[in-house]
Order: C-alpha cells, then structure tokens, then sequence
C-alpha cells in the first residue's frame, strides 16, 4: 500500500454533530524503534507487547461548522483546558487534514484522560494519538459507512504514526510489529500490523510492571531523541541489528523460549540506551536506582531461576517483563527489594492487552 490508499473516498453523508469514545493501550516495544525519516517512517523495524491497563481514553464530539477555512477544537486533559497541548494536536490536524478533509468542516471538542497517574513518566502519546486516531476514524466510518474494518484499523494506525511512530503500535493486540521487513509479510512502514507467526500461550498473558524510578519529564523528548540517530557513528550498524532481533525473535516467540527472549530484549534495551549514550550530544537517561533495579534483577534471576527480565523506554523508569504463572513470586520481590528505588514507592502492573476498543457512551 501507499500513501495514497489512505486519501478518503468521497463522503457519502455529513452528520450535524455526534460523538465517538474509544480506549487505546501504551505499549512497550521488544525491538526498539530509535530513529526515523521524514515524515514518520521509521530507520528500523520494530515490535511490540500490546499493554492492557495503561491506556487514554478519548471522546471527540463533533458538531458542523461555517467555513472550511480553519481547524477549530478545544481540548481538556483529565477533565481541565489544556492550552499547552493544543499546538500539538494542531500539527497532528494539519499533517492528516488531506486523509481526513472533514476536519475543518467541523468543531471539535475533544476531552482526554489516562488511566495512569499524570506526570507519571509513562509516555503518553502512544496511548493518546491512537485514541485521537481511532475517534477520527470513527466519525470518517460515518461519512463513508461502506469502510470495510481492515481498512478502518489500517488507516487509525496509519494516522496514529502520523502523530507519534509508536502509537501505530496501539491499536491491535497483542504484539504488533511496525517498519518494513523482508521476512514479515504483510510489514509495512506506514502503520503497525498484528505479528502474523506463531506465538507460544506464554507471551499472551506477560505480564509488564512499570517501576516508576523517575516521574518527572523526559529529559529528552523523542523527538530530540530520533535525531541524535541522524550522523551516528553505529547508526547503520543498529538499524541492521534491530532487523536481525526481528529474525531472532520469530523462533523464540512460536516455542516460548523464555532464555532467548530473556537475552534479546535486555540488550535492545541496553542498546537504545547505549545508542544515547553515543550520540552527540550525549545522554545518560538512566538514574542510580535504574542500575540498582537492574542488577537487582539480574541477581535475582540467576538465584531464583525466576525468569523475569527489563526493559526500559527512552528514561529512567523500569518494565518488568515476566510470565503470568510467576507473577506471585515476582510481585514479592518486587515489594521486598524494587519499591524502594521507586518515586514514592510506586508502580504499576500492567500486561498483555488486546489492543483498542470503541466505548458505547
Ligand atoms: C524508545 O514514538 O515516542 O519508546 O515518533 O517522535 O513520537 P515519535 O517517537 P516515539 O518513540 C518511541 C521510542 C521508544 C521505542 C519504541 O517505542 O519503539
């Protein structure tokens, strides 16, 4: 497909006003995405677990407007205006106004919440584009009603990507793999697609704690954070690694080799970090407690046989990755040895999820 297989077909009606709610998950890549084109294509193939409790839930209501001249919309956040989140939904309407030209037919209110705590670290756009993204398609379903559903979560994931990369990740369940790779069919670097192998009952429930060391804001944004890829001195050399992880990965997921998988995503995210760490300017992302965290885990596992592993997004804060049946013993350790490197003692448990759904109102 291309791009142009995303412009609209003509609409067929023009309700007056309306309104659509849908609730899209985070997620946390295996294979990391850290680098891109413009606009939005990813340097590298990339993976990711669905997640189930993390998640923003959005509601855009609708209501027909004089003029097609401008785009017109108001915003809250958990419930308040939230000026300083408009320019950024701004961009996001002027990117995708050709796919969407309803746009600037209507007004919009659109009202957002997360289901984790705000200013928690946890990166919201994922969640937050593919909800917008989602309640967008939701009223082009109206418009043009002949919209078959592989087209309807093709084209969500498509302008989720447009918003943030990671977010074209949030729309399926319950891994979904973005970037095109040659022995992926189906991949594309224009939205995410359901991993189409086979992937052993163990990796369906994971379960993912998110330890919260640091909640503060990023220190780098990802924005910031792709461009340091551009001139890297190991940037080829990492786009090509995270295509052979995404080869790697295939037998481990179908026979649930939980040492393999142990050993690859720790060093993906090792990687995204050490790519940090390399670039110019350079970025120490991680805090003292994440390496304690870390090493915690490490002993752990080597004395408990207990196969719970990290993973770490572009910040401080810690994924727990580890098997549902062992999710007692962890969630121990977890309250005896990790708690304490946590911000106020927090964290969150979370696990696989099965990717967007539309809220009835
Ligand atoms: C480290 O999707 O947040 O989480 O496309 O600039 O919005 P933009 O970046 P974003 O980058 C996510 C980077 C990552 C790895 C990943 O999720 O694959």
């Amino acid at each position: 497909m291309t791009e142009n297989d995303f412009l609209p077909n003509v609409y067929q009606e023009f309700p007056l006003s309306g309104k659509v709610t849908w609730r899209a998950p985070s997620n946390i890549a295996l294979v990391k995405y850290w680098g891109k084109k413009p606009v939005q294509i990813p340097a590298n193939p990339s993976i990711s677990f669905t997640l189930d409790t993390c998640a923003t839930t959005t509601s855009v209501t609708f209501t027909k407007k004089e003029g097609n001249a401008d785009f017109s919309f108001d915003l809250l956040f958990e419930g308040k205006p939230k000026e300083e989140f408009k320019p950024k939904i701004l961009t996001f309407f002027e990117r995708i106004v050709s796919y969407l030209p309803f746009l600037k037919a209507y007004h919009f209110d659109i009202d957002t919440s997360n289901s984790f705590p705000h200013s928690s670290g946890i990166a919201s756009s994922a969640s937050g584009m593919a909800a917008l993204s989602l309640c967008l398609m939701d009223i082009e379903k109206q418009l043009d009603p002949t919209m078959d559903r592989t087209t309807f979560n093709r084209k969500a994931s498509y302008l989720a990507r447009l918003g943030s990369g990671s977010a074209c990740r949030s729309i399926h369940g319950s891994l979904v793999e973005w970037g095109i790779h040659e022995n992926i069919p189906q991949s594309s670097d224009l939205y995410g697609t359901e991993y189409p192998f086979a992937i052993d009952s163990v990796f369906k429930t994971y379960q993912d704690t998110i330890l919260l060391v640091h909640k503060g804001e990023k220190q780098v944004s990802s924005t910031v954070g792709h461009q340091l890829m551009k001139g890297h001195p190991y940037a080829e050399n990492r786009f090509q690694q995270a295509v052979q992880n995404l080869d790697s990965l295939k037998p481990i997921l179908a026979s649930g080799d939980l040492e393999g998988f142990i050993q690859l995503v720790e060093s993906e995210a090792l990687t995204l970090h050490a790519m940090m760490m390399t670039s110019m300017p350079y970025f120490i992302l991680m805090k003292p407690d994440t390496l304690e965290i870390i090493n915690k885990i490490w002993k752990y596992r080597q004395e408990s046989k207990v196969p719970v592993c990290f993973t770490l997004d572009a910040g401080a804060n810690v994924h727990m990755l580890y098997p549902e049946n062992v999710k007692e013993n962890v969630q121990r350790f977890i309250d005896d040895e990790l708690a304490m490197h946590c911000e106020n003692g927090q964290y969150i448990h979370d696990r696989v999820g099965k990717g967007a759904v539309k809220i009835n109102d």
